[in-house]
């Protein structure tokens, strides 16, 4: 798989190889994210952040990755606060941002539309989520998360046992994470989910031509209890016509400490792409999970930078220019140990 000067917008591009060489950069880049080194190999570039969808971590992640590299961001939120208000189509905001950035990460809520964006791009654009259709970065920090903890337990990710659970039909997270998946050997996926939000059938297809073995069930507590992953997802009330469409699943499969303790194996990791919902007729993650030394949704978000960081060398071709410009951090850092 070649990175270089290509744009990333969905996983059918990666092949095993293309994972393993992304993870690989994502392993140099630990001392950058973990502030005890400085980099500025991308000194003089800009990233045009574009997001016309709510985001805290793909957006600030993705330009802290981008700064983290030495590089500028310049970035739009919301329909409201750009040209497309006034009637500008993608392809001429492509053409006008491109000539303002080394490379784009946009976020945009109809599935395809950073793809057309991309047609009209000069520069390489990066995918931060279309509609329900993908969200790779988030697909692969998820794998990269997941091989960490697996390799915490000796294992590898060949022979994974995963539940999803949750909104899997509108869940673009999962949706990358199942093409994901395909590419390794022996993998097991329970997908819990109500019968009206299940995994499109293409996906479920997907996996199985690939030999995976797809288990469905709406049975929640069952569907955890001989996993290595627990895989929870929001609802995604912002896909459904009311509030009150969304509310009818919203809080239907609830994971908290005492579900896990009946039911999971000792070492069950738990993710979630986040953000939870908290709210009390919500919670498909319990905040009593909080102190679960498995609980991993906060070693996801901080790999985030990693992978993101790592996409962004791999795409302007400094991967190996890394360190020929790093120096070692002279202020007070907090010590993060990624
Ligand atoms: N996981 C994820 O995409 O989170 P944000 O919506 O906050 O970017």
């Amino acid at each position: 798989m070649d990175f270089s000067g290509n744009h990333i917008l969905t996983i059918d591009q990666f092949d095993r190889g293309g994972v393993e060489a992304l993870f690989n950069v994502a392993d140099k880049m630990v001392p950058f994210a973990n502030r005890d080194r400085i980099t500025k190999v991308l000194d003089g570039a800009i990233l045009g952040s574009m997001f016309f969808e709510a985001s805290t971590r793909t957006r600030i992640s993705f330009g802290s990755a981008f700064n983290l590299l030495g590089g500028s961001v310049r970035e739009t939120t919301g329909f409201e606060h750009s040209a497309i208000a006034k009637g500008e189509s993608l392809y001429d905001t492509a053409r006008v941002l491109s000539g303002y950035s080394d490379v784009i990460v946009m976020r945009h809520p109809e599935n395809g539309s950073v793809q057309e964006f991309s047609k009209a791009s000069r520069v390489p654009v990066l995918n931060g989520g279309d509609g329900t259709n993908e969200h790779p970065s988030q697909a692969l920090l998820d794998l990269y998360t997941i091989k960490n903890e697996l390799a915490f337990r000796g294992r590898g990710i060949d022979r994974l046992r995963i539940a999803m659970v949750g909104d899997l039909k509108f869940g673009r997270t999962v949706h990358s994470l199942c093409k994901l998946l395909a590419l390794f050997k022996d993998i097991r996926v329970v997908l819990v989910s109500p019968e009206e939000l299940k995994m499109p059938a293409n996906l479920v297809e997907y996996l199985r031509e690939q030999d995976q073995v797809v288990i469905e069930s709406d049975a929640l507590e069952e569907s955890i209890s001989n996993v290595d992953i627990v895989y929870s997802t929001r609802i995604q009330e912002e896909r459904f016509n009311s509030q009150e469409e969304a509310d009818i699943y919203r809080g239907r499969f609830r994971l908290n400490q005492t579900i896990y303790t009946a039911n999971c194996e000792p070492n069950t990791v738990i993710m979630h792409p986040l953000p939870r919902d908290s709210r009390e007729n919500a919670r498909e993650l319990d905040e009593d999970l909080n102190d679960n030394p498995n609980l991993a949704i906060f070693r996801q978000t901080d790999n985030g930078i990693l992978v993101r960081m790592a996409l962004f060398a791999l795409v302007l071709d400094v991967e190996n220019e890394i360190n020929s410009s790093a120096r070692d951090t002279i202020w007070y850092t907090a010590g993060r140990s990624l």
